[in-house]
């Protein structure tokens, strides 16, 4: 048949965005040779902290246009230690996420094999979760303000928004997504008890799905018993679906138990398909190890999975995360998971599995 060709933005952005993305590009380079049915056209737009140096603006006004008809977006990490977190979050990646409406944010954890997870006694097959994020409203709709700033009566608001529409869609979407999952199991984090107003409104919508869905199990959890359970019996989860800020957290969690930031992906999707989604690894821009060329390619190369997954190539998908645990397995790792390998060595032995799989 014919070949297809993806057109991928690539956005890598600071500090070790670039290391990363550039790795990740290299494996996705090398199934497309190993496929044979498709290939990539990668734009790299310079947007990031430098270009807000320089100009004033992470990105620029037409930002969202310049990249609307793309079929996916390749996102590094953006933050630098010069310029407020806020500004840099609210600068690109949230104008991205929320002008595309990219409401599930998928963050998938497992233990890969050779990856030795902080608790004790738990590895690989005992931790394999997927975590939901709602991505468009909650916590970081944006919406509040400061007055009297400086002043004694100054007051700061931050006011969460849940609807109705934005919480049925995601929690669709996560029923949805432990169905397709061998256990078909989900677990609903809130915090009703304390919140009585958006929080028992996410239980009301969730037992309300759920009845579309009766072929899925499905329990609730509050947030903070929800980090105890992670901890302590982590097998006893599977799908998970939180809000915008509780899945951030929990996902950070997550990413930790399963042995680094280093190694967690996530997908920031328009299920609906109006817009490209985007793919990005969890972490930030690590300040601390940027140009030292030992960043974790791992998060990025399953983000790239994911893109793959989203892009329908399910088999490129596939090969690319066999590729991944067959590298860990071999112990070729960077020094976050305790090993002594660099961002190109593990990147080289990634793209050489691809190559040499049967
Ligand atoms: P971070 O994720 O950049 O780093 C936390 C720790 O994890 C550091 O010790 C770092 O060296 C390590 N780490 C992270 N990724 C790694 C990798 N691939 N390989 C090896 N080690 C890795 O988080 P931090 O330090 O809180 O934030 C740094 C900057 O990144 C800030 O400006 C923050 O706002 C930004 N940030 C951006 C995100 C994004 O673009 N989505 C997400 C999180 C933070
Ligand atoms: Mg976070």
């Amino acid at each position: 048949g014919a070949v297809k060709t993806y057109r991928i933005a690539s956005i890598p952005a600071d500090g070790i965005g670039p290391e990363v993305i550039a790795a990740g590009l290299q494996a996705l380079d090398a199934l497309a040779r190993r496929d044979g049915g498709f290939t990539f056209d990668v734009t790299e737009f310079d947007w990031g902290s430098d270009r807000f140096k320089k100009t004033g603006a992470l990105m620029p006004a037409d930002g969202r246009d310049q990249i609307k008809d793309f079929d996916a977006i390749f996102f590094g990490a953006v933050g630098a230690p010069d310029v407020p977190d806020h500004v840099t979050l609210w600068g690109l990646r949230l104008p991205i996420c929320q002008g595309f409406d990219q409401y599930a944010n998928v963050r998938p954890t497992k233990i890969l094999p050779g990856i030795t997870s902080p608790l004790a006694g738990v590895g690989p097959g005992d931790l394999d979760w997927v975590i939901v994020r709602e991505n468009s409203e909650g916590e970081y709709s944006g919406n509040g303000g400061r007055t009297h700033q400086g002043m004694p009566e100054e007051v700061g608001t931050e006011v969460s928004i849940f609807t109705r529409t934005g919480v049925t869609r995601i929690m669709r979407y996560a029923f949805e997504l432990a169905r397709s999952r061998p256990r078909k199991f989900l677990t609903v984090v809130t915090k009703s008890n304390a919140q009585r107003f958006g929080m028992v409104m996410w239980d009301e919508i969730a037992a309300e799905v759920a009845q579309e869905f009766p072929d899925v199990t499905w329990d609730k959890m509050l947030v903070d018993a929800m980090t105890v359970r992670m901890v302590k019996d982590p097998k006893s989860l599977d799908t998970i679906v939180a809000t915008n800020l509780h899945a951030d957290i929990l996902s950070d969690l997550a990413g930790a138990l399963a042995g680094s930031l280093g190694v967690a992906p996530t997908a920031n999707i328009d299920p609906e398909r109006r817009y490209p989604s985007m793919f990005e690894p969890i972490h930030g821009s690590a300040f601390d190890i940027t140009g030292k060329g030992i960043a974790n390619p791992v998060a990025t190369f399953w983000t790239a999975s994911q893109m793959l997954d989203h892009l329908g190539e399910t088999n490129a998908s596939a090969r690319l995360m066999r590729a991944v645990e067959k590298v860990c397995a071999d112990g070729i790792m960077t020094p976050d998971v305790g090993g002594t390998a660099t961002t190109q060595e593990v990147t080289d032995a990634v793209c050489e599995a691809i190559r040499a799989e049967n």
